[in-house]
């Protein structure tokens, strides 16, 4: 679908996001000839400059983030002649007249308000906006994260940026949703008929969900130590990934059909209890070692770091969804930073065949296992047994392998490149609905409490390791252990 003419406006223009993400992701769009001639960029910021003084900033601070092939000299002219600069001051009304200037007064036109701004400023841009007569019928509103810090905070943006935007104007961002691997997820499941049927609790034994970092938190200390992995990395992307994996089949592709399904996943998942959180969620801390025979020093050694902090960079969980088809089977969820590799993926392992006729011939069965790789690179492994060839019987596993830039040669998209698309054609599919970040919230809300109770210190582990031994045994009580340790 063709992209019609927008007025896309970056608060938070001069940030960090826009210059390593946004703008790069956008540039790409264009050179790929999806944006239209006139759309234009309005990146907002609080300082007066002009223009010209923003484009040179954009030069120097965000064109080193797009590769030396992609870059294109008369594009990238083309992409600059799209940017404006407009100075605003999120929280006075009267500087929104700015705004009003400089965008176009054409109600056929879409427009886009991306909020890449801390959540403590949505509620004024959001009211400042409408107050200034710019939240009409053709206006989207992005929210980047963190969306809220608990449940109350969370609700409190929903309710505030309600005040003025739809639900179907509001485009809540979850970047992990618009990787390449987490679609192919979904045409994986409803898209062939040779999952489905194993799909549940009688054939799969269990699931991990990992998103392992190398990095550190170094160099965004004031933010992640306000957050920790629960809120920065569980809370989203992890609980997102585990729905699109559990999810029922929704009626269709559309917005809705599969957000109410995301729904129930979240609404489905069981409940801590503080003696049933003791047992299931681990959280840990990096201290210094080696990531790739690199030294790196401990998270309270960071720069600007708090030398007592009790910020969690790793934590693991041992969820459980209680419905008719997924009633006993754990998911394990991990995610830390510092970690042994760079790696997301989704293992889903079957169970082991009801009768092994090779039993008796020494021959042990192992159970089948996918693997959904997201990164570093996207692909499917299946484990299957097959007979050695030669004299007897005798079995051991095989790979079916296959790697997704391999199989399609064409050019990749980056998410970000897939949401600011879904977001100028007003599609919602790839965002979350209130109820969902509210429903994600409420199950997170007792682990936060518990810890904030108990205040203790979370498990050191070595940086450039897999987390705390804790976190092994989480998943050896039950008989198993996480595939890279394995
Ligand atoms: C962000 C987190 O949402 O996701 C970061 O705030 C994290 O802490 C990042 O590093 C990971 O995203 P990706 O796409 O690099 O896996």
């Amino acid at each position: 679908m063709a992209i019609s003419d927008f007025d896309l406006v970056l608060f938070g223009g001069t940030g960090d996001l826009s210059m390593r993400k946004l703008l790069p992701a956008l540039y790409a769009r264009d050179r790929a000839k999806d944006l239209p001639a006139e759309g234009r960029i309005i990146c907002i910021g609080r300082d007066n400059k002009s223009d010209e003084d923003f484009i040179a900033i954009v030069e120097k601070d965000s064109k080193p983030h797009i590769s030396a092939a992609s870059m294109d000299a008369d594009v990238w002219q083309r992409f600059c002649k799209r940017l404006r600069y407009v100075s605003v001051n999120a929280k006075e009304a009267g500087s929104f007249q700015n705004l009003v200037k400089a965008l176009r007064d054409d109600p056929q036109l879409t427009r886009v308000f991306y909020l890449a701004t801390p959540p403590s400023l949505f509620a004024s841009i959001c009211e400042n906006l409408a107050n200034a007569g710019l939240a009409t019928a053709n206006s989207r509103v992005v929210l980047e994260k963190p969306l809220g810090r608990d449940l109350a905070s969370a609700r409190d943006i929903n309710k505030q940026v309600g005040r003025h935007f739809s639900e179907s104007q509001i485009f809540r961002i979850d970047h992990y949703l618009g990787k390449e691997a987490v679609q192919n997820l979904l045409a994986l499941r409803f898209g062939n008929v040779l999952f489905e049927p194993l799909w549940r609790r009688e054939w799969i034994s269990d699931v991990q969900i990992t998103i392992a970092e190398e990095l550190g938190a170094g160099g965004r200390v004031d933010y992640y130590d306000t957050a920790g992995a629960l809120r920065d990395m569980l809370q989203n992307h992890l609980l997102q990934l585990l729905c699109i994996v559990a999810m029922e089949p929704p009626v269709t592709n559309s917005a809705d059909a599969v957000r109410d399904e995301k729904l129930k996943v979240l609404r489905s998942l069981k409940r801590f209890t503080p003696t049933t959180l003791a047992m299931n969620v681990v959280r840990g801390q990096y201290r210094a070692g080696h990531v790739n025979g690199v030294a790196v020093p401990g998270y309270r050694k960071e720069e600007d770091a708090n030398p007592e902090s009790h910020t969690e960079t790793f934590v693991a969980v041992k969820a459980e969804i209680d419905t008719w088809r997924w009633a006993g089977v754990p998911f394990y969820l991990r995610t830390g930073k510092r970690m042994a590799d760079s790696l997301a993926e989704i293992v889903v392992r079957f169970k082991s065949v009801p009768h092994s006729i090779f039993a008796q011939q020494n021959n042990s069965t192992l159970p089948n296992c996918l693997v959904i790789r997201l990164q570093p690179d996207e692909g499917l492994h299946m484990n299957l047994m097959a007979k050695t060839p030669g004299d007897g019987m005798r079995l051991r596993p095989v790979e079916l392998e296959m790697d997704f830039r391999e199989k399609f040669k064409t050019p990749r998209m980056e998410a970000y490149e897939r949401l600011l698309l879904d977001v100028l054609r007003g599609h919602l599919t790839l965002f979350m609905r209130s109820d969902e970040l509210e429903a994600a919230w409420e199950w997170v809300e007792p682990i936060l409490e518990h810890w904030e109770q108990q205040e203790t210190d979370p498990i050191p582990y070595n940086a450039g390791t897999w987390g705390p031994a804790a976190a092994s045994a989480l998943i050896g009580r039950d008989g198993l252990q996480w595939r890279e340790e394995a």
